[in-house]
């Protein structure tokens, strides 16, 4: 049973590992938790700080989108991270950050998700997260990145546009999730995988686990590019979190996140 708002006591007291979630700012209402963080961030917080608001009046998605993010029902979080990396490494932290989302609702909630590349949670053919990877750098290095989740947790209506792509781990499993216990689990798995990508700094040693969670292996999928848009059959991600798309005439693409978007051939997913 979800209690009715979460604080930072009771996150804490579900915090198993040693740095992700160990500092937490809880807000009861924030524009986003990704602008909060980035704001903590400047003022000197320590790697590992998670921010979590129980509503946001301006979440933010991709592309300049919005994010719907209703009081007391989602998971609005973003954890600070200070890595040693150059930017152009970031973006794989969006997959590795959907790995410990995929293994922290499987562990907080029993429900399977799978991943649509590169940053999104689905169950069925229905989005119950997104990702949202910001950072500040300077000239070639990272000062900091943001991780910023959104989980449909406890969302009992979605709203007309978005009905019939979304849905919350509260419609699928048919009970109240306990979002403070699902935090703990995203962070602990987090602190994981992590460690893995550090090692190599590349996402060689998580490439397999992912492709087998991804929702997009083995299917057609459409390519939306600015420049236009083709289908083809999906093989999975390289090392460096690139998808790796075969055209029919037997033609390897390969595809970088950014402006790029990936569709199911008949829908979302
Ligand atoms: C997407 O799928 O477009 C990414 C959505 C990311 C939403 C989360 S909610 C917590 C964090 N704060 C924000 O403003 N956005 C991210």
């Amino acid at each position: 049973m979800d209690q009715k708002f979460l604080t930072e006591e009771a996150i804490l007291a579900e915090i198993t590992g040693s740095w992700a979630g160990k500092r937490i700012k809880v807000f009861s209402e924030t524009d986003s938790t990704n602008i909060q963080c980035r704001r903590l961030a400047a003022e000197g917080w320590p790697e590992g700080t998670l921010v979590v608001s129980e509503c946001q009046n301006a979440g933010k998605g991709r592309r300049g989108r919005g994010w719907v993010s209703p009081a007391g029902t989602g998971i609005w979080m973003s954890l600070l991270l200070r890595p040693e990396i150059p930017p152009q490494k970031a973006s794989m932290l969006t997959l590795v950050a959907a790995l410990a989302v995929e293994k922290g609702i499987r562990l907080g909630t029993g429900l399977d998700s799978r991943i649509k590349w590169p940053n999104d949670l689905v169950i069925g053919q229905k989005k119950i997260c997104g990702i949202l990877t910001e950072m500040r750098t300077q000239g070639n290095v990272t000062e900091h990145v943001v991780v910023g989740i959104g989980i449909n947790a406890n969302i009992k209506e979605f709203p007309e546009e978005i009905k019939e792509s979304a849905t919350s781990l509260y419609l699928v499993k048919g009970e109240e999730i306990n979002r403070k216990k699902v935090i703990g689990c995203v962070m602990a798995a987090f602190e994981e995988y992590w460690e893995t990508f550090l090692q190599t700094l590349d996402l060689r040693a998580l490439k397999e686990e992912y492709d087998a969670k991804l929702v997009n292996l083995g299917r057609q999928v459409r390519v939306l590019e600015p420049g236009g848009e083709y289908t083809g059959l999906c093989r999975g991600i390289g090392s460096e979190g690139e998808l790796l798309v075969v055209l029919p005439d037997g033609e390897e693409k390969t595809i970088f996140s950014g402006e790029v978007s990936v569709r199911g051939v008949y829908g979302y997913v």
